[in-house]
C-alpha cells in the first residue's frame, strides 16, 4: 500500500472527502467533443469552423475505458451519473455504453444531457439499454430566437418532437435547461413556462455563467432567478418544495395551482460550491473538479499504460481529496485577478 494512504481511514479511503469535506457522489461523463449545433455562448462558429481539430476518435475514451473509470468512480461514493458532451448522441452506438454504465451496483440514476435533435431517432433504443431519463437544453421557443442561439440551425421542430418522443419512450421525469441571456430570450421565458405548464416536463431556467474562455461573459447578460422568479409568480404563482437531493443544483417551485414543477439554476446570484459532489470525466480521459477547472487530471496515460485497478483510484482519491474548488462563490474576486488561466471549454466536460 502507498505509504500516503497507510494514514487514511478506510472509510474515508472509500469515500474521500475533499478539503471542504464535500464526498464525490455525481460522476458527470462526457462522450463526445463534437456537436451538431454552434451555441455561440459554448461552440462559437469563428472558432468552431470547419477545420477545428476536434479530438481523433482513438482519442476519447473507449466505451471499455469509461465503464472501467466509472466502476472505480463508483467505488469512490458516486451514485449519479450524467451522460453528456458536446452533443452525446453523436458518439456511435452510445446506447451500448448506456446499458454497461446502468448494469454498475452502486448506481442510483443514469440521466442523460442532449440538445434533443437526434432523440427522436434514439429515445426507444436508450431507453430499451436501461436510461431512466434525459434533460434536453432549449433556449427558446420562437423560431427566430432559437436559430440565433443555437447557432443558425432550423431545428426547433426536430427538438420538440425528440422532447415528446423521449416522453412517449418513458425517459421521464424529463426536464428542460434553459439558459436565460438578458435582452436575448429573457422575454421567452414566459412562453416556455406556459407551453411546459401541465405537461409533467420540468423547465429550469439557468443563469448565464462564464464557462469556457469564449462566449464574452458579462455580468449585465445574467437575469437573476428572483427577478424571473417575481415574472413567473406574477403571472403563475409559485410555491418553494423542498431539494430531492443534497447538493441538487436547481432550486425547485411548484405551481400552486398543481400545474407542475419549475426550477431555478442560480449559480451566479447563489452559488452552491458548498455541496458540490460533482466530478467531471472529458471525452479524452481528464478528470475535473469545477465546472470552470482550469486543469485536469489525465487518467487516459495511465489507464493506456496498464496501471491497476488500485493506481487509478489512488490517482482519482489523491485529486479528490485536494480538491478546494468554488469558483462561483469567488467569481468577483476570481475574474478582477491579474492574470486568468484559460479554462477548460465545455464542449469538453458537458454542462
Ligand atoms: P438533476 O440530476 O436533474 O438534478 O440535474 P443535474 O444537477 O445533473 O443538472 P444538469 O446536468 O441538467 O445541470 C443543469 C445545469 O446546471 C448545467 O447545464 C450547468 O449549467 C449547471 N450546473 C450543473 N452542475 C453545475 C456545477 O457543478 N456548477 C455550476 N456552476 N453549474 C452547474
Ligand atoms: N451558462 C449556463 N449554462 C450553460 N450551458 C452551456 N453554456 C452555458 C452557460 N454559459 C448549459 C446548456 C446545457 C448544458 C450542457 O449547459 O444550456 O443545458
Ligand atoms: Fe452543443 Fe450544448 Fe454547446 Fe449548444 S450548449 S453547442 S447544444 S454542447
Ligand atoms: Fe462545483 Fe465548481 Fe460549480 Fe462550484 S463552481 S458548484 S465547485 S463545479
Amino acid at each position: 500500500m502507498p505509504s500516503n494512504e497507510a494514514v487514511v481511514p478506510l472509510g474515508r479511503a472509500r469515500d474521500p472527502r475533499d478539503t471542504l469535506g464535500r464526498p464525490m457522489r455525481d460522476l458527470r461523463i462526457s462522450v463526445m467533443d463534437r456537436c451538431n449545433f454552434r451555441c455561440p455562448y459554448c461552440m462559437p462558429r469563428e472558432t468552431f469552423h470547419d477545420s477545428y481539430r476536434f479530438l481523433k476518435s482513438a482519442e476519447r475514451l473507449s466505451f471499455d475505458e469509461i465503464v472501467r473509470l466509472a466502476r472505480l468512480f463508483v467505488s469512490l461514493g458516486v451514485q449519479k451519473l450524467r451522460i453528456t458532451g458536446g452533443e452525446p448522441l453523436l458518439r456511435a452506438n452510445l446506447a451500448d455504453l448506456v446499458g454497461d454504465l446502468t448494469a454498475i451496483a452502486g448506481i442510483r440514476d443514469v440521466a442523460l444531457t442532449t440538445n434533443g435533435v437526434l432523440l427522436s431517432k434514439y429515445a426507444s433504443e436508450l431507453k430499451a439499454a436501461g436510461l431512466a431519463r434525459v434533460t434536453v437544453s432549449l433556449d427558446s421557443l420562437d423560431p427566430e430566437t432559437f436559430r440565433r442561439l443555437c447557432g443558425g440551425f432550423d431545428e426547433l421542430g426536430a427538438v420538440l418532437e425528440g422532447i415528446a418522443d423521449a416522453e412517449r419512450a418513458g425517459l421521464v421525469p424529463l426536464k428542460i435547461n434553459t439558459v436565460i441571456q438578458r435582452g436575448v430570450n429573457d422575454e421567452g421565458a414566459l412562453d416556455l413556462a406556459a407551453r411546459f405548464r401541465g405537461t409533467g416536463i420540468v423547465v429550469r431556467f439557468i443563469e448565464y455563467m462564464d464557462v469556457g474562455n469564449r462566449n464574452q461573459w458579462q455580468q449585465e447578460l445574467v437575469v437573476p432567478s428572483a427577478e424571473l422568479h417575481a415574472r413567473i409568480h406574477a403571472r403563475w404563482p409559485l410555491v418553494p418544495l423542498d431539494r430531492n437531493y443534497v447538493g441538487e443544483v436547481a432550486t425547485r417551485y411548484a405551481y400552486a395551482d398543481g400545474s407542475g414543477e419549475i426550477g431555478f439554476i442560480s449559480s451566479v446570484s447563489q452559488p452552491f460550491c458548498g455541496d458540490c459532489s460533482r466530478a467531471r470525466l472529458s471525452s479524452d480521459g481528464g478528470l475535473y473538479t469545477c465546472l470552470f477547472a482550469t486543469h485536469g487530471l489525465d487518467l487516459r496515460a495511465p489507464l493506456r499504460a496498464g496501471a491497476s485497478d488500485e493506481e487509478l483510484l489512488s490517482l482519482i482519491r489523491t485529486r479528490w481529496t485536494a480538491r478546494a474548488d468554488r469558483y462561483s462563490e469567488l467569481r468577483a474576486t476570481l475574474r478582477a485577478g491579474v492574470a486568468q488561466e484559460p479554462k477548460i471549454e465545455m464542449n469538453y466536460i458537458g454542462g
